[in-house]
């Protein structure tokens, strides 16, 4: 079985003392630093963009790992390639036909959560090669709701981001509907899996069962009393 890594989101960091936040994490020993990017048009929230990005990049030497929740990623991996991101992970969601929505208790008007049934191969390996030729690793994620439609662009990406949440959000439940997908890509990848939202000592240990390697934590590493414990525990899973 794969070393299991974190990846601490900042999404749920103190803003104002970013710089200290950075160091906690550091200090905790956690693997990489999450970046939750996003527009107010593929997930109904906005983040910060490549200045945070730039920001960050001085403070350490950690892997920076950008989750793009931005329409057009393609307009922008430029951007955030020259910012300092080392992992940047697009949404299958920007690449294919959307389609309407399954569940309609998640839907806020009519537009969130993206969802998609089939997958723009040759356009989204446009970007993943693009990515990679840059010499940064590449990753695509997966909302709740799209089915696993990745299978002939495996073999371009450097790790799978699985969404356990809708995105947009940090402090949201872990939907245990998400695990059976994490299963059915470990049968035939065996690149990083990662899993995003609601992880918690609880949840953790489904994810890493069925296949995941490494967790995204936001509001359960910052609410921590103690990160390096909770780091710890995780990894030893
Ligand atoms: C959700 C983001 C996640 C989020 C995780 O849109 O992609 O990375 O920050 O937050 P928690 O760990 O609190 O669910
Ligand atoms: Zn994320």
């Amino acid at each position: 079985m794969k070393k299991i890594k974190i990846a601490a989101s900042i999404l749920s960091a103190d803003f104002s003392r970013l710089a200290d936040e950075i160091k906690k994490v550091e200090q905790a020993g956690v693997d990489q630093i999450h970046l939750d990017i996003m527009d107010g048009h593929f997930v109904p929230n906005i983040s910060f963009g490549p200045v945070i990005v730039k920001a960050i990049r001085p403070l350490t030497r950690l892997p920076l790992d950008a989750h793009l929740m931005i329409e057009s990623p393609d307009l922008y991996l430029d951007e955030f390639i020259k910012a300092g991101a080392d992992i940047i992970t697009v949404h299958a969601e920007c690449y294919g036909e959307l389609r309407p929505h399954s569940h309609p208790a998640l839907k806020r008007d009519n537009k969130f959560p993206k969802e998609i049934q089939s997958l723009d191969t040759k356009k989204i390996t446009r970007d993943l090669k693009r990515i990679r030729d840059q010499g940064r690793q590449s990753g695509v994620s997966l909302n709740p709701g799209t089915p696993l439609c990745i299978q002939e662009i495996l073999m371009e990406v450097d790790e799978v981001l699985i969404m356990s949440v809708n995105p947009g959000f940090s402090g949201q439940p872990f939907m245990n509907s998400v695990l059976p997908k994490i299963t059915a890509l470990r049968k035939i990848y065996q690149g990083n899996i990662k899993i995003d939202g609601g992880i918690n000592n609880e949840t953790a240990p489904r994810a890493v069962k069925a296949g995941a390697n490494i967790l995204v934590t936001a509001s359960y590493f910052f609410s921590a009393a103690n990160h390096k414990k909770l780091v710890q525990d995780l990894k030893n899973l």
